[in-house]
């Protein structure tokens, strides 16, 4: 049984025209680090909130254990929470901020001062209990709200952005300390983000949030290597997209395969497809590929795979670790935009032809099973 359920969960805010959280079905496992991730507005906070008993929902229901919580007020579910901003006492020290939740709780002084010790250990800052918080830096601030939240025990640990205040260095390492702090304590973690690079850093699973609604929830992994749609290919990862029409479908009983779609300008393509993703036999097709699979050359005989899609270079940018590379390819405008598509390349230094210029014609290779139809 999952420790969390979220069945058909909706929540309407008064006054609002579309729901903030559109039938949620979601179950969170013990022991799991979930994300949710997904652009602003989309409803995280706001499912983070009917979790912790701050906002109740307008219908379905939510269970811990499989016992209904709906009634339950916050404090009585027992989930330590971290917010975006520190949310620290500021009149507090250090240590008297992570004593809180247990002064709250009644637990016995002598039993308080050996927990909050070790809450503060395991964050690392046993050295600054009787700094106030303004005497710390952000980092250190919010290691205190996590060793505020992780000290009673808590089984389920909430955190809403917890780290988008801190420069990316300090977030970095944060992302690295929570990882730590979550295989050493075992507890389930429920984080909100909408940087995809800290929730495949931190996460088992994540879920996409598109408008209330959960668009795909998989391993990062998975996520990026079979996203099930435009959205969570674009959301995740960088992606290049082209308007097509599927010219050979798979036959009859395959699941997935290979199969053809044809550019505006006539150029066929061979892509992958499965049926979870496409289950009509011809017409409208959106073809994606990342970056990092296109290969270039200025002349197809140098591809290493039958796919090729005409370009201009438009403009190589030097990355450091790779080359950016930006092509124009021929066609017409794509549904959406007025403008010829625009695709990026992601070259290794080593890969990349030698003489290139702007404004010369290009070749853009990938191979069928490194494109997705969707
Ligand atoms: N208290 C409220 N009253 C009315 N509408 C609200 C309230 N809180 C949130 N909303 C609306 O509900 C939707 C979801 O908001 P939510 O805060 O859950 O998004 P989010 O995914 O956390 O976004 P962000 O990444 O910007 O924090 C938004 O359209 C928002 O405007
Ligand atoms: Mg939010």
């Amino acid at each position: 049984m999952a420790l969390i359920e979220f069945e058909h969960v909706f929540k309407h805010y008064p006054g609002s025209p579309s729901a903030a959280v559109d039938d949620l079905n979601l179950h969170i496992q013990a022991g799991e680090f979930l994300t949710l991730l997904g652009p602003s507005g989309s409803g995280k906070t706001t499912t983070l909130m009917l979790l912790a008993g701050f906002e109740a929902p307008s219908a379905g229901a939510i269970r811990l254990d499989g016992a209904s919580i709906e009634s339950l007020p916050p404090h009585q579910r027992n989930m330590g929470v971290v917010f975006q901003s520190y949310s620290l006492f500021p009149h507090m020290t250090v240590a008297e901020n992570v004593a809180f939740p247990l002064s709250v709780r009644k637990v016995a002084a002598n039993v308080i001062a050996e927990k909050v010790n070790a809450a503060l250990t395991k964050v690392h800052l046993e050295n600054l209990t009787h700094r106030k918080p303004h005497q710390l830096s952000g980092g250190q601030q919010q290691r205190v709200a996590l060793a505020r939240a992780l000290v009673f025990e808590p089984r389920l640990v909430l955190m809403d952005e917890p780290l988008s205040a801190l420069d990316k260095k300090l977030r970095e390492e944060m992302q690295l300390e929570i990882r730590r702090l979550h295989r050493e304590l075992g507890v389930t973690m429920v984080f909100v983000t909408h940087d995809q690079s800290e929730a495949m850093t931190l996460s088992d699973r994540v879920a996409v949030f598109n408008q209330g609604r959960i668009e795909q929830l998989a391993s990062p992994k998975d996520l990026y290597d079979a996203p099930a749609n435009p959205f969570v290919a674009n959301f995740l990862g960088d992606n290049n997209m082209l308007d097509c029409t599927l010219d050979k479908a798979l036959p009859d009983g395959a699941t997935s395969g290979t199969g053809c779609v044809r550019t505006a300008t006539g150029q066929t393509v061979q892509s992958r497809i499965c049926t979870t993703r496409i289950l009509k036999k011809s017409g409208a097709v959106k073809l994606c590929v990342r970056p990092e699979f296109l290969q270039v050359a200025s002349d197809s005989a140098a591809l290493a795979t039958p796919n090729c899609l005409k370009a201009t270079l438009l403009d190589l940018i030097h990355q450091g670790d790779h080359w950016r590379l930006v092509a124009r390819l021929d066609g017409v405008a794509q549904s959406g935009s007025t403008e010829a598509p625009q695709w990026f390349a992601k070259i290794s230094p080593g890969a990349l032809p030698a003489g290139l210029v702007v404004g010369q014609d290009l070749c853009l290779g990938f191979r069928p099973e490194d494109a997705w139809v969707f």
